[in-house]
């Protein structure tokens, strides 16, 4: 089941959990539309075939759903219910933090083994150096920041780009050094309207005509990126200000090599965890290697960002 925001790589970690299970003689059914569809009963019979041709595909061909209903003690019983009807005696949850806790939960009341894959754009798991998409938004944001570099500096434009990340910056932080913006405005660190206001100044002292800077949805220095640019139109009017949210966007396209391998391995890695009796784990990348961290864990230890990277951007944008 996918569950929560959808990211790319999705479907390529069904594709895993599928084969896998084929190759060890299991039957796996797919629920289509994460919790919502758990507690429907909507399920699709799968194997080894029916998951050929979506290693390549973005978005999740089981659909997602954040459900209200799964919040509630009913709500997890009728899910409970459709699972034992169906024989289904194990999951396989892929989605972020909310999927985690509701599969927590699930398991408590009702003993139902549950193995996690992390599936977020955000990158915001603890457990695991990259959750499935982030490696493929990273670059699709990096080649649109790309693009608007090129009309940024034809009219000597500053922009405010703002990349997806409510709670985490990494998105924007790596994104950010990659595509050499000039700040980079994060969740975890404010550096307040001031401190942009002179880094800022500093870039056209330095002889910089167009300057761009990455902003997490999450990070807090203005309420919203349009705010910043009034801040800035207020008080560096030499400054031709203009924003670009770029939404969405970053959840859809094609995976990258990147995310389809890490799928495949952490599919694979899910089942075997299941076989060998182990519940309450998500898989995770930790130095290159499939790992498994307790959900709760993954769950409550947010991923940190890498604060070299901070020193990093400083220094490139001198
Ligand atoms: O958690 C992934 C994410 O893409 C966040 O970066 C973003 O804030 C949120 O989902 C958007 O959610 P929705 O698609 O429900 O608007």
């Amino acid at each position: 089941m996918t569950s929560g925001g959808d990211s790319p790589g999705m479907n390529a970690a069904i594709r895993s959990v599928v084969r896998t299970c084929a190759f060890y003689n299991l039957e796996s059914v797919g629920i289509y539309r994460g919790y919502e569809g758990m507690i429907e009963g909507d399920f699709i019979e799968l194997n080894a075939r029916s998951v050929k041709g979506i290693i390549n595909k973005g978005g999740t061909f089981l659909k997602s759903a954040r459900s209200k209903e799964f919040r509630t003690k009913e709500g997890r019983q009728e899910a409970y219910n459709q699972l034992k009807k169906e024989n289904i005696d194990a999951l396989v949850t892929i989605g972020g933090d909310g999927t985690f806790t509701g599969a927590l939960i699930f398991n408590k009341e009702f003993n139902f083994p549950v193995i996690g894959i992390p599936g977020t754009i955000d990158n915001d798991i603890a457990g695991t150096s990259h959750t499935l998409g982030y490696d493929t938004a990273l670059n699709t944001v990096v080649d649109v920041i790309d693009k608007i570099r090129d009309t940024a500096s034809s009219h000597n434009r500053l922009f405010f780009i703002e990349v997806m990340g409510r709670d985490v910056g990494h998105i924007a932080l790596n994104a950010g050094v990659g595509a050499g913006a000039e700040e980079i405005l994060i969740p975890e660190e404010n550096l307040g309207l001031d401190r942009l206001v002179e880094s800022l100044q500093r870039s056209k002292e330095s002889g910089k005509s167009s300057s761009i800077v990455v902003v997490a949805e999450g990070d807090k220095t203005g309420s919203n990126v349009f705010e910043l640019k009034d801040y800035i139109n207020e008080h560096m009017p030499e400054y031709d200000v203009r924003v670009s949210v770029l939404g969405h966007m970053q959840r859809g396209g094609s995976p990258s090599c990147f995310d389809r391998v890490l799928a495949s391995r952490m599919g694979v890695k899910s089942v075997e965890c299941l076989l060998e009796g182990q519940s309450n784990l998500m898989v995770g990348l930790i130095n290159d290697k499939i790992s498994t961290t307790p959900l709760d864990k993954a769950i409550k230890g947010q991923s940190k960002i890498n604060k070299e990277l901070i020193r990093v951007s400083d220094i490139m944008s001198t």
